[in-house]
Parts: structure tokens; sequence; C-alpha cells
């Protein structure tokens, strides 16, 4: 059986699609965010980081890995479905469910009453938004931070990403136990001539459901823009706010840098 979507609302219905299978996709870049804010940890617990808000939460896998360690964090997504997985999935951790909501990262201030310690904005998020936009929501992710709070994003290098020009990229593979399945997935992209054109991206997962003997690829596409570094770095340094890039010893999503930016003038 094959199951492909070409439909409009491309992003919410990839991002819904993909959180069925989500760990099947982004096995790696679960890997990477876990150690990555797991090695981050101390440094937030010296920061006096308490509150935490994730505004692209996803499936919650950030979310779900801070609770671990001891954070309390809300969120937001601009996919409804993303937002009530993450609500059920935190639901035995007594979580203020009216802290989640659905939102566009460029509406954020309008919906978020609140001020939080630290805000993440990750999984190459960025990607969704145009150049300009793309600016707009760091400005909006300041504007629900604490005044030396901090703020961590991550985007794949568009520069490095564009002149790769690879076309295949291998995703997860694996079995489920759990669930019987084995899977194989990748992305097929097509870059366009120009860096400040979006690029296409389609993904393929093979999937045998062993118990029931049922094959089924899913593919789905959808159109992203390259983040440019430059641009993002050059933007905080425009608003005088200090960064470090941080870096985990797991490889996630190829050419994935995380950037942690202070919220106190230099
Ligand atoms: C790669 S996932 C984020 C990963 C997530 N933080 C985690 O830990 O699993 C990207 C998410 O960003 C959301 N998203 C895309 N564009 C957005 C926007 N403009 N505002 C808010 N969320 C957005 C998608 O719906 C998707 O759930």
């Amino acid at each position: 059986m094959i199951i492909s979507s070409t439909n409009k609302d491309k992003l919410l219905h990839n991002y819904q699609y993909n959180l069925e299978y989500y760990d099947y996709i982004y096995s790696d870049h679960r890997q990477y965010s876990n150690h990555l804010l797991d090695t981050l940890t101390p440094f937030f617990l010296k920061h006096h980081i308490n509150a935490i808000f994730d505004a692209c939460c996803g499936s919650g896998n950030d979310i779900e890995q801070l609770y671990k360690n001891g954070f309390s964090v809300n969120g937001s997504d601009i996919c409804a479905t993303m937002v009530e997985f993450t609500v059920n999935r935190l639901r035995p951790k007594n979580i203020n469910k009216s802290l989640f909501f659905t939102c566009n990262v460029l509406d954020l201030s309008k919906y978020c009453n609140n001020k939080y310690d630290l805000i993440l904005f990750r999984g190459n998020t960025l990607g969704h938004l145009t150049f300009e936009e793309q600016k707009k929501a760091i400005d909006e992710l300041i504007k629900i931070t604490n005044p030396n709070g901090l703020i961590l994003i991550d985007f794949r290098d568009g520069v490095k990403y564009f002149n790769s020009k690879k076309i295949y990229e291998q995703r997860g593979v694996g079995i489920d136990n759990k669930r019987k399945n084995i899977f194989f997935s990748f992305y097929k992209m097509r870059f366009p001539v120009n860096i400040r054109m979006p690029y296409t991206v389609k993904s393929y997962l093979f999937l045998l459901n062993y118990k029931k003997f049922k094959f089924t690829i899913y593919t789905e596409e959808i159109k992203a823009n390259f983040v440019l570094k430059e641009t993002v770095v050059g933007y905080i340094s425009k608003l005088r706010l200090k960064h470090d890039i941080v870096t985990s010893k797991v490889r996630g999503l190829p050419y994935l840098e995380s950037i942690l930016i202070y919220n106190n003038a230099i």
C-alpha cells in the first residue's frame, strides 16, 4: 500500500503523520537532543533556570527529557495535534494543561502571558519560516524570556546543507518489537538554484508490520527554507545579545547547530 500526501496544509499534516512514526524518522535527533539537554542541565542549574517553555513542542521529547531532569516545562506548537499529544504524554506528570496552547511562534507574545527562564525553539523549526520571519520569531522568543534568561535554538547550517547537494539522506532504520514494525526511512531532497529559495524534502518511510505481515510506504513532501547562520548570528549581535554555539557528542540531524542566546544586552 502507498499512502501519499500532497495536500495544501503540508507542514501540519507532515508533522501529524510523523507523530505516529516520529522516532522511526528522527531517532538520531532524539538521541542528540536528550544528550544535549542532559549535558546542559548542570549549566541550566547554575543559571538558576527553573521555568522552561518549548515554543515548538512537537511530540514533547525535549519537554519529557527536561521533566526527567527536574524542570517545569510548558509549551506551544502551531499544530493542535502535537500539543494534544504532548499534553497526553505528560499527563502522568501532573502538568498544568492551561500552560500548553496552540500558537504560531510569530504570535507567541500575544498568547503567552508568562515569562520563562529558558525558551526552546529546536529541531530546525526556523526552516519553516522565511528569512524575515526567522528574525521575527527570535524577537517573539525574547519577549517571553526573563531578563538574564536563555534561549536555545537549533538549525541546520543552511550554507553547509545547500553546498552538500546531498539528494538522499538516510533517516531511521530498525526494528520496533513493541509495535512489531521493521522500518526504514530516508529523505529525498530537491535543491533550488539559489540558497535564498526554498528546498523540497520528500520523506519516505517503509514499514513492515511483521505480525500482520502488512507493508506500507508513507511519503510526504514539504518545502522549507535554508537557515543562514550568518543571518541568525548577525541578528542576535544586532540585538546586542551574547551567544554560544553548543555541541553534543552524539550525532543528530546533519549540519545541525545549537545556539544558546543570553537575554542580557552586552
Ligand atoms: C522538529 S519538531 C520540534 C521538536 C520538538 N521540540 C521535540 O522535542 O520533539 C518541529 C515542530 O515545530 C512545529 N512548528 C513548525 N512551524 C511552527 C511555527 N511557525 N510556530 C510554532 N511551531 C511550529 C511543528 O508543528 C513541529 O511540531
